[in-house]
Formats: C-alpha cells, sequence, structure tokens
C-alpha cells in the first residue's frame, strides 16, 4: 500500500485544558504516517486557539485556525478539511473521549475502500461507556430517525469520530448543511449510495476536562436539520417557523384587542370607529412582537443587529401594512356584515399572516 497523507481536524471550543495533553498523544501514534492536525477553534473565550498556536510553534504537521466569525461543530470541520493536504481526513473530538488508538486504523480501512471509515459505538464490541439513561435514550432515538435519510446505512452515523477519501468530500461538499454537530450523517445523507463505509468499534470515553458543548440548542438544530433534508425541500422551514410566530400573534393580537377595545367601550356598546381604533392597535401590538420573534427565531441565521434591526422593523412595518390593511378590511367587513367580533378579528388576522411571509422575505430577510 502506498501511505500518502492523513489530515486530522480536531474542532475545539473551550478545549484550553485538554489539547496539550492530546496533542503529544496524537502525534506518537501518527507517526508511522504522514499527517497534519490541524486545530479549528471558534475563538473560544479559554484561549483554546492560544494554547493551540503556542504547541504549535517548531512543529509543521500541527495547524491552527481561529473562527472569528463563525459558530459551531459542523462547520468547523467543513472549514478544515477546505484547509486539508491529505488525501484521507479525519475528525474525532479534542476531549480525549474518542480512542485515538483507532486513527492509523480508520486510514487503513479508507485507503482500503475509497470512501468511509467510522468509529462506532453501536457495534459489538462498542459502547457508549459511562452515558446517563437520559443521553442513551436520547441518542438512541436520534440514530433511528437519522438512518432513515441517510443513502449509505450504518450502525453510528451520529459518531464524531471517522474518517474519510478527500474524494467524497469534495463530491458532497455542494450539499453540504453545516448547522449543527451532525456533520458525518450529513455526509451519509449525501454520499452516492454506492460508497463504502466500514464500522469499527470503540468505547466511547468520558471526557478529560472541561464539559461538552452537546446542547439543547444543538438537539433543536438537530430536528430542524432532520426536517430540512426531508419535507423542508420542499417547505422551507422559514415558513412554518414565521406561520408559527404567526400563531402566537394572533393570540397577542387578539387579548390586544380585547384589552383596548373594552378599555375604550368603558360599558357602551362597540362602535366601528372604536372598532377600527382597537383592531388597528392590537395589529402594530402584534407586528413588534411577530419582529421581534422572528429576527431573533425564524431568521436567526440572519439576524438583523443594530441600525440594521432599526431599518429592518421599518421595512417589516411597511411590509406588514399590507398584510395589515387586508387584515383591517377583510375582518371589518366580515364585522359589519354581522360576525363576532372575535371571529372576524381572527379571520383578518390570518390573512395577514399569509402576506407577510410573502413580503418580508422579499423585503426584510432577503435570502
Ligand atoms: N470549533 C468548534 N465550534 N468546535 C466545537 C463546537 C463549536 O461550536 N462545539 C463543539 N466543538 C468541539 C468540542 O470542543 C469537541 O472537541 C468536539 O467538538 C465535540 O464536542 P463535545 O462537546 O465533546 O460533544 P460530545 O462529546 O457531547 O458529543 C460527541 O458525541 C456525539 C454523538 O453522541 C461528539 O463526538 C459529537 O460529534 C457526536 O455527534
Ligand atoms: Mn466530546
Amino acid at each position: 500500500m502506498i501511505f500518502t497523507m492523513i489530515s486530522l481536524i480536531l474542532p475545539t471550543y473551550n478545549e484550553a485544558e485538554n489539547i496539550p495533553e492530546l496533542l503529544p498523544k496524537i502525534e506518537e501514534i501518527l507517526s508511522g504516517i504522514p499527517h497534519e492536525i490541524i486545530i479549528v477553534d471558534d475563538d473560544s473565550p479559554d484561549k483554546t486557539w492560544q494554547v493551540a498556536l503556542d504547541l504549535s510553534q517548531n512543529k509543521e504537521d500541527v495547524h491552527v485556525i481561529r473562527r472569528v466569525d463563525k459558530r459551531g461543530l459542523s462547520s468547523a470541520v467543513i472549514d478544515g478539511f477546505l484547509a486539508a493536504k491529505g488525501d484521507v481526513f479525519a475528525v474525532m473530538d479534542a476531549d480525549g473521549q474518542h480512542d485515538m488508538e483507532l486513527l492509523p486504523k480508520l486510514y487503513v480501512a479508507v485507503k482500503e475502500n475509497n470512501g468511509l471509515a467510522i468509529g462506532s459505538r453501536y457495534i459489538e464490541g462498542g459502547s457508549v461507556g459511562g452515558w446517563d439513561e437520559r443521553r442513551h435514550f436520547l441518542s438512541k432515538i436520534a440514530t433511528k430517525m437519522a438512518l432513515h435519510i441517510c443513502s449509505v446505512k450504518v450502525k453510528d452515523p451520529m459518531s464524531g469520530f471517522f474518517a474519510l477519501d478527500r474524494k467524497v468530500f469534495e463530491e458532497v461538499l455542494p450539499r453540504l448543511n453545516p448547522k449543527g454537530f451532525k456533520i458525518l450523517l450529513d455526509l451519509l445523507v449525501h454520499v452516492p449510495k454506492e460508497t463504502k463505509a466500514t464500522e469499527t468499534p470503540y468505547t466511547f470515553g468520558v471526557r478529560q476536562l472541561g464539559k461538552s458543548k452537546l446542547s439543547w440548542k444543538v438537539q433543536i438544530e438537530f430536528l430542524e436539520y432532520l426536517y430540512d433534508v426531508t419535507v423542508g425541500r420542499f417547505i422551507p422551514l422559514t415558513f412554518v417557523k414565521f406561520c408559527i410566530v404567526g400563531t402566537f400573534g394572533v393570540f397577542v393580537h387578539l387579548i390586544a384587542y380585547g384589552v383596548i377595545s373594552r378599555s375604550i367601550m368603558d360599558g357602551d356598546p362597540l362602535t366601528i370607529g372604536g372598532f377600527s381604533f382597537a383592531v388597528i392597535g392590537a395589529t402594530e401590538i402584534a407586528i413588534i412582537f411577530n419582529y421581534l420573534l422572528n429576527n431573533s427565531w425564524t431568521f436567526a441565521h440572519q439576524k438583523l443587529r443594530g441600525t440594521s434591526a432599526i431599518v429592518g422593523f421599518f421595512k417589516y412595518n411597511v411590509a406588514c401594512s399590507f398584510g395589515a390593511l387586508a387584515n383591517w378590511a377583510v375582518s371589518a367587513y366580515l364585522f359589519s356584515i354581522g360576525w363576532i367580533d372575535f371571529l372576524a378579528v381572527f379571520t383578518g388576522a390570518i390573512v395577514g399572516v399569509m402576506w407577510n411571509y410573502t413580503m418580508n422575505r422579499m423585503f426584510t430577510w432577503r435570502k
């Protein structure tokens, strides 16, 4: 076999305590194979990048990428791959949880199958180690769900420990989704069906120092990812989120309407003028609520900040005024033909939400 080069990517976020111990061990294990180690750090507050840079002085095979404007495991790994010179790429946690003794084996497996080699916790001989019931359970469910969407089926599609042929990566690169933690899953979803994948068992170890970054946010990103690669191809997630925000907005609208209308009525019957005033007030309150929620959740990936947030709010209002006009016209019409006021308001608000998505996708949060 021709030994060429393995590029090992170590994504890091707050691993300053682990790197100094880890690096020499990896270098020892990889000493028989031409290799490079690329640490991709997202400007960790604990200055992991600084520690890594200090350790890499006088070492030609260790490189450090410090990303200041991005966050996320998958995108860090992708950036590492893009900077890599080897013909085999590998990824490993930088906290000592993965059995680095397996690296040469993963490398050889990729050289043989020209595909993927995965460190697996779910095949004979492997295990998740000392996980608590809750994480074990969640991981099992997530793995089951994930398997449905993979074009190449393996037992541990969510492993963070694997190697692959450079060509496999280059082929799927344009289709990769950099969201969240699931880089291997994303690869398995997008590679051609004939791609070979070998699994090698290992026991998931305990983290040396520091904390896991697999937060509830990462778990939600996983669900969003599953949506994106299935139904999301037809109905964008932003539309679904916009509708959810809109639904909450309808409630805010109804409550605001109730408060305003009942306070101006003061015991008297509601006039059409008073009704319109309450509807317009309630609409603006709902618009403010929806804008804030859409900006921080629906369009979190293109969140408007500072002055842009103010300009965005202005645009949002203009865009929504079409929706509000339709909202007002529909509800006032339905009220005038004798509908119960709350039902008229409700129907008007629904029509408004549909207008608003289209307008704001065109003007406020443009793709
Ligand atoms: N650059 C960068 N940016 N690195 C990150 C980020 C980030 O936003 N988030 C986490 N990392 C790094 C960590 O510093 C660590 O080296 C590695 O990515 C994995 O993160 P952990 O926080 O150690 O995750 P885990 O051990 O809980 O999860 C492991 O198991 C999962 C499956 O159960 C990982 O191996 C995951 O990749 C795997 O999916
Ligand atoms: Mn870990």
